[in-house]
């Protein structure tokens, strides 16, 4: 059975993750809220090795400048008595309701300004405490109607915005980089850079796209109906995926945030083996943080967030020893090979060809048995795929 999560790992969770207090749309807190002491604690004693937290998580909004240090001395605090480390930070610009209309993104030009000094506050902070990565969901950059937004213009703001920040973090030497976070509604109707896809683009227009990269989530990508395990290749192949949140979800619907296996497992199951083995030599991918960005669900009590907490890395874990499992059986060799998955490696044109040569080549074409393929030369995928459920379920 898999081993109990260690700091090599790299778990980490968010603030706001555990502190979930059970609100939702219908009803409101079923659970008494977190102190962040008790949570780096708690953390700690589970295996995990970070903490990561908006602004907001750590001190309430409109805090004085005193109730703000007082609670960033108490993280200290814990941070060096347990040794958990502050991987990413990230800021609240969709709580409070001078957001609605978004930060960086609202038709309110001084909510813009402010957003941006927000943001400028907490990147300090970040650097204070070590934070290598800054989060940035736009969750209320965003719109209900067609009219009310012009995406063109809003695209140009956001892109104002992290310029600044890249400005700023590059001319006080802070050695952090900016991943964006997408996903496609909720709260907002539909949310600017809604998928991964659209997050990478955008970046190639930005003045440092070095610096910025993306935190694509489970859920949100499965929330479009996309895979999230070939969201996150195409992520890896372009050298942008600078964090990643884990979590759960079960099909096109709300933001479920459900614990990390306890949703799409196949997708899951994809996502490990790609993370821990599909680097060019068949080692880790990825090697920054795994992140759990999920709710516990608002059914449990305390004893029931720590579970949670638990099943995350658990689920992670053995998920990876499915994998390596699954890569170490010749069986699964045999039937790559079958599949062809090799073959893909090999350029379709040869060495120094041109597309004179490919014209001239009447095997590619004019000779080439077309027809052949009708009932002949299947791929094998299903067997492939029969192999990866009875991995998955134990069964080999
Ligand atoms: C959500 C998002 C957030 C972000 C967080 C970090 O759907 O609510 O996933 O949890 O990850 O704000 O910026
Ligand atoms: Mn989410
Ligand atoms: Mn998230």
């Amino acid at each position: 059975m898999a081993a109990q999560p260690t700091r090599e790992d790299k778990f980490s969770f968010g603030l706001w993750t555990v502190g979930y207090n059970g609100t939702d749309p219908f009803g409101g807190p079923t659970r008494a809220p977190l102190d962040v002491v008790h949570v780096v604690e708690k953390l700690s004693e589970l295996g995990a090795y970070g903490l990561t937290f908006h602004d907001d998580d750590l001190f309430a909004f409109g805090s004085s400048e005193q109730e703000r240090q007082t609670q960033i001395d108490r993280l200290k605090q814990a941070l060096s008595d347990t040794g958990v480390i502050v991987p990413m930070v990230t800021t609240n610009l969709f709580s409070p309701p001078v957001f609605k209309d978004g930060g960086f993104t609202s038709n309110d030009r001084a909510v813009r300004r402010y957003a941006l000094r927000k943001v400028l506050r907490n990147i300090d902070l970040a650097a204070e405490l070590g934070a290598k990565t800054f989060v940035m969901w736009g969750g209320r950059e965003g719109a209900e109607y067609s009219f009310s937004k012009d995406v063109r213009l809003q695209l140009e703001r956001y892109r104002e915005a992290v310029n600044l920040l890249a400005d700023y973090t590059t001319s006080k030497g802070y050695d952090m980089r900016f991943a964006i976070e997408p996903k496609p509604n909720e709260p907002r109707g539909d949310i600017l850079l809604p998928t991964l896809g659209h997050a990478i683009a955008f970046i190639e227009t930005l003045e440092r796209p070095e610096l910025f990269g993306v935190n694509p989530e489970v859920g949100h990508e499965q929330m479009a109906g996309l895979s999230f395990s070939s969201g996150i290749a195409q992520a890896l192949y372009q050298g942008k995926l600078f964090h990643i949140d884990l979590n759960g979800q079960r099909g096109i619907k709300y933001d479920q945030d459900l614990v990390f296996g306890h949703g799409e497992l196949y997708d899951a199951f994809a996502l490990v083996d790609l993370l821990e083995h599909g680097g060019p030599n068949g080692g880790q991918a990825y090697d920054g943080p795994r992140h759990f960005d999920y709710k516990p669900s608002r059914t449990e009590d305390e004893t029931g967030v720590w579970e949670s907490v638990a099943a995350n890395m658990r689920n992670y874990l053995l998920l990876k020893e499915r994998a390596q499992a699954f890569r170490a059986d010749p069986e699964v060799q045999a039937a790559l090979a079958r599949v062809q998955v090799p073959e893909l490696a090999k350029p379709t044109l040869n060495e120094g060809e041109t597309f004179d040569d490919l014209l001239a080549d009447r095997s590619a074409f004019e000779d080439f048995d077309a027809e052949g393929y009708f009932n002949d030369k299947g791929f094998g995928f299903v067997q492939l795929q029969q192999l990866a459920t009875e991995h998955l379920l134990g069964a080999r």
